[in-house]
């Protein structure tokens, strides 16, 4: 897949920017799905984890927007990763979200202790009935990466820390180069990003808010879709206005050299980010 042939690449108000929801709860997250998708986002992403799936699927029917306008990714969590906790966990994001089927669902983080192969064949089994949309892995180091890609033909779908301060270039050609679709999480480290100086400087030149400019710098790579995490509504029009924004290749080329191996995100319970090993239990 990519970008153009993405779901709603033919609707014309679609942007390739997805609204990042894991900081919203309740009424806030109702109303702020609903301004975001009456303000034009089209991709909403979640997880079980956030435990805001109900509260996004009201925020969805709310808006008024038809359901076939919208993707919604969600992630199904470690520990659902049994072949028949996934399937349960996938029919519990439904009801969540009521809807009758998903267009995307992650495995969040890798599981090195139950094989691969159970939870991707219960997605499967979903895909077949026609329940979820597309498949996509999360959180998954390069070497895990293409053990999925080699042995499973149903992967469309890569989400990544991706910022400045964290580009993991040779994991990115490599879902680019096997056709898969990625969406950056923490696109801006978290607000971090849009305070270095390099960026500041090409933020005042294009007449732009340095947030602005690092969501445009996202959009402006292949098959890349940022996710972009937003609590205060005030955000949503500026982020959308990035897409229009006009960086060079030089200012794209400044951030592209902005100091990497920054990444933000950490678990107990993730792999090395740089094994170069795979798990005992997907042998
Ligand atoms: N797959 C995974 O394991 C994983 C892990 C982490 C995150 N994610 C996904 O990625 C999403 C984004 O991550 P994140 O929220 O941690 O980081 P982020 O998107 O890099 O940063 C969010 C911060 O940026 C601020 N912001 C947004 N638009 C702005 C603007 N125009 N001007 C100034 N500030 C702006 C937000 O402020 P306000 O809140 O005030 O609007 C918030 O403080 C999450 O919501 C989630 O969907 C996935």
């Amino acid at each position: 897949m990519d970008c153009d042939n993405f779901p709603l690449a033919k609707d014309p108000q679609y942007i390739p920017l997805a609204l990042g929801t894991s900081r919203l709860q309740g009424k806030q997250c109702i109303a702020l799905i609903d301004r975001a998708i009456n303000t034009g986002y089209r991709i909403i992403d979640t997880a079980r984890s956030y435990k805001n799936e109900t509260d996004i699927g009201l925020g969805v029917l709310s808006s008024g927007i038809e359901r076939n306008r919208i993707f919604i990714s969600t992630k199904i969590h470690l520990t659902e990763m049994e072949y028949q906790f996934a399937l349960g966990a996938v029919g519990k994001s439904l009801t969540a979200l009521h809807t009758d089927y998903i267009d995307l669902v992650f495995i969040h983080w890798p599981s090195v202790n139950i094989p691969l192969r159970e939870t991707i064949s219960a997605l499967v089994e979903l895909k077949q009935q026609k329940v979820i949309r597309h498949i996509g892995v999360s959180n998954f180091p390069l070497v895990y990466l293409r053990y999925a890609l080699n042995n499973f033909s149903d992967i469309s779908f890569i989400q990544i820390e991706h910022h400045p301060f964290f580009k993991e270039k040779q994991l990115f050609d490599y879902a680019v180069n096997n056709g898969l679709m990625i969406m950056s999480y923490r696109p801006t480290a978290m607000g971090q990003a849009s305070l270095h100086s390099d960026i500041v400087n090409i933020a005042s030149k294009v007449n732009a808010t340095p947030h602005q400019v690092i969501l445009k710098w996202q959009m402006s790579k292949l098959n890349n879709i940022p996710v972009c995490g937003i609590t205060n509504k005030k955000h949503l029009q500026a982020n959308l206005d990035a897409y229009r924004l006009s960086l060079s290749k030089s200012d794209l080329q400044v951030i592209d050299n902005i100091d990497n191996k920054a990444r933000t995100m950490d678990r107990d319970y993730a792999p090395d980010w740089y094994t170069q090993s795979l798990p005992k239990a997907w042998d």
